[in-house]
């Protein structure tokens, strides 16, 4: 696809090239991300990054992208914040943001609605998800962090086995990832939920249709065994009726050391793409398991900014501007990085 001025909507826009392609630019990234390098390439861009449902890693990630290669930052994190209370039209809301901004992110929870804002937009607008339906950006942070952790086993993304855990009607990071692993051969997916949150059917089709083998279970200890990759989900309790009706679901799926030292596979690698629900009832990935060398979930969050900082190098057109304009960074930088 032709990065120049898109709109990054959805997971299905791309092509493998274009993923490759993605991640290409996300490893050059690398030296601005560790603060070794600094970038102007940007100076003078204003991202508008416009928040309508809460998020803590895609807005700030998203934002220090975009600072990282010299842009400016205006943020509404807040829909009560924001004239959407008054009765504001999406259309109106991206004809005048897109007024004062030269690319927008954009979190909304209804399904449709980013896409909805890009048509009415005059710059670029990237997915931070909408509703239940896809987190692009996620998913390629994801899928890049799965290629970084099964290159160091080396294994590739192709024929590779993944188990995806917990909330998977809701959870659009498990949508779009799945959509995204379309792109690729003979993936074994192990979907493991309660039977009322299931993954979406169609989803499932897609996957078979393209040749991959599905795996749907409620028993935790069948589908964690065979995985290379396990990625775990929170309960979208937001996408409920009720935090009653959440409860319901709310702890039957956990992993913590015991459970994994059981029965997953020694080199299983394991990601979530937080938050991770920590409080009692809940915790479906143990804090006992920080230490462990397989818990890729920091490294995910670090790759975000990797992925998002390529995100926006391609839309705006900059990637050869970054590799020619960098120098050194002038302060005393100690940041450690896994
Ligand atoms: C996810 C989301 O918002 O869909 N968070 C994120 O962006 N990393 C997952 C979640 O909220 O459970």
């Amino acid at each position: 696809m032709d990065f120049r001025g898109a709109h990054i909507i959805s997971v299905q826009q791309f092509e493998r090239p274009d993923v490759e392609r993605i991640f290409a630019v996300a490893d050059s990234m690398e030296p601005f991300a560790r603060r070794t390098q600094v970038s102007k390439a940007l100076d003078g861009a204003i991202l508008g990054n416009m928040f309508f449902e809460p998020s803590t890693r895609t807005r700030v990630s998203f934002g220090c992208a975009f600072n990282m290669l010299g842009g400016a930052v205006r943020e509404t994190a807040e829909i009560g914040a924001s004239s959407i209370t008054k009765g504001e039209s999406l259309y109106d809301t991206a004809r005048v943001i897109s007024g004062y901004s030269d690319v927008i992110v954009m979190r909304h929870p209804r399904t449709g609605s980013v896409a909805e804002f890009a048509t009415a937009s005059r710059v670029p607008v990237i997915n931070g998800g909408d509703g239940v339906n896809e987190h692009p950006s996620q998913a390629l942070l994801d899928l890049y962090t799965i290629r970084k952790e099964l290159e160091s086993q080396q294994a590739g993304i192709d024929g590779m086995r993944i188990g995806m855990v917990g909330d998977l009607k809701h959870g659009r990071t498990v949508h779009s990832l799945s959509r995204l692993l379309l792109l690729y051969r003979n993936i074994r997916f192990n979907l493991i939920s309660p039977r009322q949150l299931r993954m979406p059917g169609e989803i499932v089709a897609e996957l078979r249709a393209a040749g991959h083998s599905v795996n749907e279970t409620e028993d935790m200890a069948e589908g964690l065994h065979d995985n290379d990759t396990v990625y775990l989900t929170r309960i979208q309790e937001e996408r409920f009726e009720s935090r009653l009706e959440a409860d319901l679901y709310r702890g039957r799926f956990r992993l913590n050391r015991a459970i994994y030292t059981r029965h997953c596979q020694p080199n299983t690698v394991i990601m979530h793409p937080l938050p991770r629900d920590t409080r009692a009832g809940a915790n479906e990935l143990d804090e006992d398991l920080n230490q462990h060398p397989n818990l890729a979930i920091f490294r995910q969050t670090d790759n975000g900014v990797l992925v998002r900082m390529a995100l926006f190098a391609l839309v705006l057109d900059v990637v050869e501007a970054v590799a020619r304009q960098a120098r050194a960074a002038n302060w005393f930088t100690g940041r450690r990085f896994d």
